[in-house]
Parts: C-alpha cells; structure tokens; sequence
C-alpha cells in the first residue's frame, strides 16, 4: 500500500491501465506509481507489457482506459507533446542520433525554437552541451561527429540530449542491451548520479544483475499485468526470485551445456582483409563447433563477420568450404554456400517489418520446400513450430512483425536462420533484448544444432553466455584476433583481460 506520505511524492501515478491490441490484452489493470528521485526497474519476459507501458507515459499510445496523475493532475492519456512538457523524457535503445551531425547539433536538433530569439548559435549548444557533459562527469567532445563515437558514447549522446530538456522523468528502455561489462557500470553510475539530482528514472532491462545494482524499487509485469512490486531491494537480491515472478515457475539461471565431439574442419579463413593496411585474420570452424568470438563493441568483431558473408567489402582473403575455396561476394553467395548471419541489428537488415511472421521466417528458405514450391498450410505448420519452440508471443502467425515486441521480433530472426537448414551459422549477439527465460530455449537450441552437426559462430558481449556455450573462444581486439581460448582457458577473466588489452603485468596496453 502506498501510504500519503509517499503519495505526496508521486510524480506520476498510473491508476488501472488497460490497453488492448486486435487479439493481444497488452497491459490490464495496470497501477504504477513513480516517486521523486527513484530508480523504478521493470522488468518481465519479452511481451510482458514493459514497452506498452511506457508509450502511455509518453503519448504514443493512448490507455482504453485509466488514469494518469501526473504532478497531481489527472489526465486520460497524454501525447507526446504534452507529454514532453510534462517533463517526461525517454530513451530506446534504437533512439535515432543522426551520425554526420556533431554531438551538440544532435542534443539541440529540432529544437532551434527553444531560444527566446527564435534561433540557437551553434556555440551556444556547444557550450550548453559542454555544461551538460561536466555535470555528468563523462568525456565527451561536444563538436565530436557522432559517426566518430563508440556505441556507448552514442549512447551518452542520447542521454545529454534528454537532459538537455531538464526533464522530471527520465525513462530508459533497454539502454545497455548492447554494452560491454565496463560501459554497463559506466551508463549504471550515470542513471545513480542522474536520480540523486531528484530525476526519477524508470529502467528496463533483461539484465538482472544491473537491474540489483541501481533499484530503489523493481516492479515484475508478466502477461500484461503486475506481479509485484520489490520495495528497497539491496545487492544480493535474490536474481532467481525475480525470475520465478516473471516467468511464473522457476528457471535454471545458469545454462551449461555437455561437451560433444567436433569433427573436421568445415570453414578456413586465410588472409581476410577488410581494407587495405587492416589485419589479416585467419581462422577455421569445425563440424559441431561452437566457436565464441569475444571483443568490445566497437573491436571489429561484427566487421569481420559481415565481411565474410559479403554483406560489406574486403580486400583480400580466401575462403574454404571443406577445403574447396570459395567465393563470398553477396549474402546471397553466403547462404548458396551454406552460411547464415543471424545479425544483431533486427531493424535495418534482420526484419521486413510489415511482413508477417510467417513470411518473415520462409523468406530465405523457399527452397525448402520441394521444387521450391510453397505449400501455404505447411508453411503455417512449420512456423507454428517455431513459434511453439521459441516461444514467439504473437497473436497469429499472420501478424505483422513491426507488432511484435522487441524480442519477440528478434526471435523472429533466429526461426527464420533455424528454418533456412544452413550449415554453418554465424550469431551475431544472439540474445540481445531476450528474457532471461528465452535465453535458456535458445541456448539450448544452438547446443542441439551444434550436435546434430552444424558449426556455430557466437558473436557476443554476454560473457556467461560465451562461457557456457563456447567450445574454443576467440578474442578480437582493434580488427584483429589476439588470442585463440580453449577448454579451462575459457574464463571471464581471460576473456576481460585480452578485450580490454591488459597484459601479463596488468598493465593496460597503449
Ligand atoms: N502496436 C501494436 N500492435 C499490436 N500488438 C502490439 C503493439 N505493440 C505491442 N503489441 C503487443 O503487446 C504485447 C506487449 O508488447 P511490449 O512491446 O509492451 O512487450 P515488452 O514487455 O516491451 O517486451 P520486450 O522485452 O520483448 O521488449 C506483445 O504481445 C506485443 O506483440
Ligand atoms: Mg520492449
């Protein structure tokens, strides 16, 4: 219950939310309260409601009905302007900042109405930005083009820019799905300098760990509604607790798989070169391999592999199939020779948004079928599949994808690589945005097609999840591999230290 006391201190307050899509039961009953200064975490599995919720705070969608008291006025839904000037800000984690623009034309773009006089110097943002980037006590250069930026730092980007409206609210939906161990902590004590400034932040993520780290209270959504709400949660809160709220039952949290017999080498690497003067990198798969491709983000990791499916160019290189080379120009010429990039990036090479599920998970391998002739109610079958395996919350089969949640969407990616039957498959972070409950179904898939024989390449930043999965780790640093782990060397010590580029003495590398 929530006494007057604190009732007084309530920013916003959520009163019975119900919101409905054509066959979804989004959000019901919904009553949230947000006070001064909090952190307020939600998390639940994918589909559970999370970002629904937060579109009503910011005018995307309207409740069907509800209340909301915002600074103590009710409101029956808000839009995104009033919204705005409620003091609400948010961040996604697919935010657009404009990449040939500097960091302070992104923080004031659209905004050039904001000065009394009608226009805004542009030394005037730089400064503005400036005072922005030392109150947060990061390193930023506010004339810095943003294309120039790490991911993290585009992130930070996004950040300044909120808090360049001098918002109330700052809400945060999945901001470090993409992060690094180290990024993590930094965006982390960002969100805790942010709050002590008297902001409240809502934060969402599907890790669980953070989520401990930074609460001043976690809510659980499962199914559209609200489980609980965990009051003052400290460090060693109990993780598996939190996931039997959001799963409904208990989950194993901790995936290890058995080790299997890997076969001959089915993929050799020699002499790929991206550009002229890069590195050349050199490596092999072999037949039941799960080979774990460790580095920050940013260290050329994504590069590499993108190259090697001919989605960007190279300069030199050669490639063996069983020892026959071969020669990869195209995606196309990819997936002839039999491997798939699962990409991490859903929106811009992953989807056909509105296309439906089903065409979004038949549309690489037609050539499944017989004669390559699509028979309607099988194809539905066979996603149905799919769909049951990776738990891919949907209404229909039919439903667009551009309706699905964030992970259910990225699922979507994955059945449709599962259903394309390649030999060699290449992850690219594949459980970014993934409940941890999902995560175990698909890393227990990976396992099992490594058995049946397929060769897995595991692009990822989630270090629990190389270890468990990976039979040999490779770590890739400024485009280049500098080491090969194999059996006990997989740790995440190892792991960290080569990333990072520590050596022996511990002493980090110039
Ligand atoms: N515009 C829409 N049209 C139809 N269905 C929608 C729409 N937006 C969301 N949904 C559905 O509402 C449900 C809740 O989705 P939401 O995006 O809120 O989930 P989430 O908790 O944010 O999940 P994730 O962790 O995967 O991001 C899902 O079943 C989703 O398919
Ligand atoms: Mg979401």
């Amino acid at each position: 219950m929530v006494g007057p006391e604190n009732r007084k201190n309530n920013i916003i307050q959520a009163l019975h939310i119900y919101k409905t899509f054509p066959g979804v039961n989004a959000l019901s009953d919904v009553s949230f309260d947000l006070r001064q200064g909090e952190i307020h975490c939600i998390v639940g599995e994918n589909g559970a409601g999370k970002s629904t919720f937060i579109k009503i705070l910011t005018g995307s969608y309207r409740p069907d009905s509800g209340e909301l008291i915002v600074h103590g006025k009710s409101y029956k839904y808000l839009t995104p302007y009033l919204s705005q000037t409620l003091g609400i800000q948010v961040i996604y984690q697919e935010n657009i900042v404009v990449p040939q623009m500097t960091v302070a034309e992104n923080v004031f773009v659209g905004r050039e109405k904001a000065s009394r006089f009608g226009l805004i110097r542009y030394q005037d943002t730089v400064q503005a930005t400036q005072k922005i980037i030392d109150s947060l006590k990061i390193h930023l250069d506010p004339e810095a083009p943003v294309e120039k930026l790490s991911p993290t730092e585009q992130q930070f980007v996004k950040i300044v820019k909120s808090l360049a409206y001098e918002p109330r609210v700052l809400i945060l939906d999945e901001p470090t799905a993409m992060f690094n161990v180290n990024d993590v902590k930094v965006v982390l004590d960002l969100v805790k300098d942010i709050s002590q400034r008297g902001i409240s932040v809502i934060y969402i993520s599907h890790r669980l760990e953070e989520i401990s780290e930074v609460a001043d209270r976690i809510t659980v959504f499962k199914d559209g509604q609200i489980v609980i709400t965990h009051d003052n949660p400290d460090k060693n809160f109990d993780l598996n607790l939190l996931t039997r709220e959001m799963v409904g039952r208990s989950v194993e949290t901790f995936y290890k798989k058995d080790k299997n017999s890997i076969g001959d080498v089915v993929l050799e690497v020699k002499n790929l070169q991206l550009h002229r003067h890069s590195p050349t990198i050199d490596f092999n798969l072999r037949r039941s391999e799960i080979l774990g491709i460790a580095g920050l983000v940013g260290s050329g990791r994504t590069e590499l592999f993108r190259a090697l499916f001919g989605m960007d160019r190279k300069v030199g290189g050669e490639v063996f199939l069983r020892g026959k080379p071969v020669n990869i120009r195209s995606p196309q010429d990819s997936i002839q020779a039999g491997i798939g990039l699962i990409t991490e990036d859903r929106h811009k090479t992953g989807l056909a948004l509105n296309l439906s599920v089903i065409k979004n998970t038949t549309i690489a391998g037609l050539d499944q079928y017989p004669g390559g002739i699509l028979n309607l109610n099988k194809e539905k079958i066979d996603v149905e599949h799919f769909i049951l395996d990776l738990d891919i919350k949907t209404p229909s089969p039919h439903q667009e994808v551009r309706f699905l949640s964030g992970g259910n969407q990225q699922k979507v990616v994955l059945a449709r690589w599962l259903f394309k039957n390649v030999d060699i498959l290449i992850f690219d972070e594949p459980t970014i945005g993934i409940d941890v409950n999902s995560k175990n179904e698909i890393y227990k898939l990976i396992t099992e097609l490594a058995k049946e024989g397929k060769s897995i390449i595991m692009v990822s930043s989630e270090l629990p999840e190389l270890i468990a999965l990976s039979d040999r780790v490779l770590v890739v640093k400024n485009g280049r591999i500098i080491t090969e782990l194999n059996d006990q060397e997989i740790t995440e010590e190892n792991i960290i230290s080569y990333a990072f580029g520590v050596t022996e003495d511990g002493q980090a590398e110039k």
